[in-house]
């Protein structure tokens, strides 16, 4: 029974991005209370332009609107010359942005994967997300850490991963939903003493 939402947000804008697969395979471990909700229009979101902040475009607001809605936010990041895609810090770059749903990833349970074809994974831009996210106040899960390295030989037609790493990712969204379940007790502790 699903009770919590996950927006679930792949970094790149490619086809068969295995960032993307990424996330399948992370839906497929879920714990049942979490239902996932999508986000496949990162390509609409314009590069940000403080002239042109207002109205904000279709694509961002989508994208706010979603993550005020969700419960948490699943982001699987490749990694680009080191760090996160440009997409992707652009994307957080809008919402970092005053809008009609607040500041939506602040105090936002967050958990961040990532897949690459190297041998090293994702470990850069999963650093460099991580203090874009801290910086926009965002409840950034700290373990357990999920990267998948060489991915292309385990994501393939099949979507396999190899066993400790579908023990690993499945605990990485057991971690966020205690995550979301604490910062909703918190909330409501501090509601009631108001
Ligand atoms: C411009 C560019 C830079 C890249 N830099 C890195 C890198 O620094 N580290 C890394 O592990 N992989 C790097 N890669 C390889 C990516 O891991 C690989 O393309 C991966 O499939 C991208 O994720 P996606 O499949 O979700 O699109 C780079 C790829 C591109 C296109």
């Amino acid at each position: 029974m699903s009770d919590l939402t996950i927006l679930a947000l792949s970094g790149s804008l490619r086809k068969a991005s295995l960032n993307t697969r990424l996330l399948t395979a992370a839906q497929n471990v879920a714990p049942p209370e979490l239902s996932f909700d999508r986000f496949q229009d990162l390509a609409a979101i314009p590069p940000f332009n403080e002239d042109e902040e207002h109205p904000a475009p279709a694509a961002v607001t989508d994208l706010r609107q979603r993550i005020h809605a969700a419960d948490g936010v699943l982001i699987a990041t490749p990694e680009y010359n080191g760090s996160l895609p440009g997409v992707l810090k652009n994307a957080l770059d809008w919402l970092s942005r005053p809008s009609d749903f607040g500041d939506v990833l602040n105090r936002k349970p967050v958990a961040i994967i990532g897949a690459s074809t190297s041998p090293i994974g994702t470990i850069r831009a999963q650093l460099n997300l991580r203090v874009v996210l801290h910086k926009m106040n965002a409840a950034v899960l700290g373990q357990p850490e999920f990267l998948l390295s060489l991915a292309h030989q385990h994501l393939t037609d099949s979507d396999a991963l190899p066993e400790q790493a579908t023990a690993i990712l499945s605990n990485v969204l057991n971690g966020l939903s205690d995550l979301i379940r604490h910062q909703h007790a918190v909330a409501a502790l501090i509601a009631e003493a108001n």
